[in-house]
């Protein structure tokens, strides 16, 4: 069997570093991963060719990015289904209790993350376990009992990026299909959902736009803060959470990621004049009042696809940097927030003079448990 790890020699072409180049790929990669999951039936309609064995409960096992990936895939279940999911950091399985009827969706990029590899080995083995994986031949893929393929092609910068991409529109189709073939998801509120999934490669292009134009300053002026914090709520969480481990990943500086609602319960200490914070806004208007305390204490706020949120422009505060596009109320959340944050933790670590694909305390594939 060919090693996952093995990489045929992939080609720069303009892109500076692979990071770059895979940043932009994802909306390429989004298009290839639908047309695989939708066709047209005979009466017209798109429809997705995914299927998951039947499910009364989802265990999402993963790490870093992957567990973000999944975040987002159990945000999906849950919300449109109805369905209890647990998301589990795979280095403390044993400290979970798995009901019966659980289907254990692994998640990861390499298919070789020991962490992953040892949870798997500590569940019990009446749980079926579904492999989400961008590796085919991997140890994890052997050891499932089914596997999807993310389809995001050869990925070489260290921190991961398209791949997150594909798990999360492989993950969202394979569990909206599973919703409707077990009557919990009507076919036409499922069809209507994925139509809107056809947009992300617009939306991810659009937003790549805005982010390249505004990300160079804004690195710039935030690049010497000793610390950032990232905010979201609901399904924009996984998605600050993912910001914010790009940041630490690739510039070595303390990122830390926090529910909006909890910013009063702790984080907002760290807040201080000119503390960088950046929002993950899905255009939920709670998000403004924790925005109004960053403010109140000096923060510099970075707003994420701040033109959707309910609040009029001219309410912003002035000095507020936004990456807008456009608004998102998919149940999986903003997905294209990811492109600008990807952007900015990659241009950060540049104009640091820190290596974007090869970071250097980061491997590829954490083999050691
Ligand atoms: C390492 C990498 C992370 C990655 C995580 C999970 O910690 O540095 O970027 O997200 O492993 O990797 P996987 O291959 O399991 O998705």
């Amino acid at each position: 069997t060919a090693s996952p790890f093995a990489q045929t020699a992939v080609d720069l072409g303009a892109h500076p570093d692979h990071m770059a180049k895979e940043i932009d790929e994802q909306p390429g990669v989004v298009a290839d991963v639908l047309a695989r999951v939708r066709h047209r039936t005979a009466d017209g309609s798109t429809w997705v060719g995914l299927g998951l064995p039947p499910f009364d409960r989802l265990a999402v096992v993963a790490c870093g990015t992957s567990l973000h990936a999944g975040q987002v895939i159990a945000n999906t279940v849950r919300s449109l289904g109805g369905v209890p999911t647990d998301t589990v950091v795979a280095s403390e399985v044993e400290h979970v209790v798995l009901g019966p009827g659980t289907l254990v969706l692994a998640i990861s990029q390499s298919g070789e993350t020991a962490d992953v590899l040892r949870a798997l080995d500590r569940l019990d083995d009446r749980h079926p376990v579904l492999a989400l994986t961008n590796h085919v031949h991997s140890s994890l893929a052997r050891r499932a009992d089914a596997v999807l393929d993310c389809h995001a092609g050869p990925e070489v910068g260290v921190a991961a990026t398209k791949s997150f991409t594909a798990q999360v529109v492989v993950g969202v189709t394979a569990v909206v299909s599973a919703l409707v073939a077990s009557g919990r998801l009507e076919p036409s509120r499922a069809v209507a959902l994925v139509d809107d999934l056809a947009r992300l490669p617009e939306r991810m292009a659009a937003a790549a736009v805005v982010a390249a134009d505004r990300v160079p300053l804004l690195a710039a002026t935030v690049r010497d803060a000793p610390g950032f914090l990232f905010l979201g709520r609901g399904p924009g969480l996984p998605y600050a959470a993912e910001g914010a481990l790009k940041v630490k990943e690739l510039s070595y500086r303390w990122a830390e990621a926090s529910p909006a609602g909890e910013l009063k319960h702790g984080p907002l200490a760290l807040v201080d004049d000119g503390t960088p914070v950046v929002v993950v806004d899905h255009g939920d208007p709670r998000l403004q009042s924790a925005i109004a305390e960053v403010r109140a204490r000096g923060g510099f706020v970075v707003t994420i696809g701040g033109a959707g949120s309910d609040v009029p422009a001219v309410a912003r505060p002035a000095d507020a940097t936004d990456l807008a596009w456009g608004r998102s109320v998919a149940p999986w959340g903003p997905i294209e927030a990811v492109v600008p944050l990807q952007m900015l933790a990659r241009e950060l670590a540049l104009q640091l003079g820190c290596d974007v694909d090869k970071p250097h305390d980061r491997a590829r594939s954490v083999t050691v448990r």
